[in-house]
């Protein structure tokens, strides 16, 4: 039987390769996509989201539901890196720097968002299943998950797993210590790694490990249908901005594909090489390590009892061929 799946998405350019091979592989059940403030402000996100559903010939099929339009605390201090107070007219956090443009390159779309809440729907939809039948994938910052966790005390223990793409034990990118999706809302992601669900973290380390080449790239162009042109043209402008990057400066020009990832560990276990069950928090004391994913693996505490399991390395291969399967076998109209 397929996995029944909830993805929570803050589109962005990974993000909208996330939905397309979600919907596209045709291997899960995909009961409605999330979206969240993230990589852009919610009405974008969400706009991005019903793009890429239509590209991929979805329309009603998949319903898209926006949520959080803030991170739960951190723009409230007028100190934080997150604050709004500059911006005051712009919803959401302040990106550190531009990865994504406002729009991806796909025409605009006639579909439209559902009047339900994200919130409301993921609480309906989880409680009203089978105890722990559904999975989150959540490749965004997790305001959306977290709040529904505080205002469904049950929501938690119901999922049967979250995959969470974020956080980093050797890289970072948002800050010199945190990753984006846990710095754009640390708090929110303090609250689902203490829900107690069973959660698997697919960090930087991971999604480094499992980078997509211009090579790798121009083998999918070859597969010449539509979704090959627009995978091609939303990884090459990550390359484009990664190779302004000064630790990726030496590297061959390639670019993480990091919510993907997530989805494919969900489906392909195997494509994480390295993973460990870990205590992991985040670090919400605002400081410099503000929204730092923190391992204790000092397995003799008592503290440090593992509540998540990390992935350290990934199979780029196989992660490429998956991706590239999907591409190649899609039927266009
Ligand atoms: C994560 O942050 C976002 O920019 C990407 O979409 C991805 O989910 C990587 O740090
Ligand atoms: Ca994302």
């Amino acid at each position: 039987m397929k996995k029944q799946v909830i993805l929570d998405v803050d589109t962005g350019t990974d993000d909208a390769i996330a939905i397309m091979l979600a919907i596209l592989g045709k291997e899960i059940d995909l009961l409605g996509i999330t979206t969240v403030n993230g990589n852009l402000e919610l009405a974008l996100t969400t706009d991005n989201t019903l793009r890429v559903v239509e590209h991929c010939e979805a329309g009603e099929a998949v319903k898209v539901y926006s949520g959080c339009e803030y991170p739960l605390v951190s723009t409230l201090s007028p100190k934080s890196a997150q604050s709004l107070r500059p911006l005051p007219k712009r919803a959401g956090v302040k990106m550190p720097y531009a990865i994504h443009g406002d729009h991806l390159p796909l025409p605009e779309t006639t579909l439209k968002k559902q009047d339900k809440n994200a919130i409301v729907w993921m609480i309906e939809t989880v409680m009203q299943a089978e105890p722990q039948s559904i999975s989150l994938v959540a490749v965004g910052p997790l305001s959306n998950v977290a709040t529904a966790m505080r205002a469904e005390p049950d929501f938690a223990e119901r999922l049967r797993e979250i995959v969470i793409m974020g956080g980093g034990d050797r890289l970072s990118n948002a800050s010199s210590a945190a990753e984006f999706n846990i710095w754009a809302d640390p708090e929110a992601a303090e609250i689902v790694l203490q829900s107690g669900c069973e959660v698997t973290i697919i960090p930087l380390d991971a999604t480094h490990d499992a980078q997509i080449s211009e090579a790798d790239l121009a083998k999918i162009k070859a597969i010449g249908n539509k979704y090959a042109d627009f995978t091609y043209d939303v990884i090459m402008e990550r390359i484009d901005a990664y190779a302004d990057r000064k630790a990726d400066r030496d590297a061959p020009r390639s670019a993480p594909v990091h919510d993907a990832l997530a989805l494919c560990y969900l489906l392909h276990p195997e494509c994480i090489t390295k993973k460990a069950d870990v205590s992991c928090h985040v670090d919400i004391s605002g400081g410099v390590a503000y929204g730092r994913t923190v391992i204790d693996d000092r397995q003799y505490m008592e503290t440090s009892e593992p509540n998540c399991t990390f992935a350290y390395d990934a199979d780029k291969e196989f992660f490429f061929d998956w991706m590239y399967n999907i591409i190649a076998r899609a039927e266009e109209s």
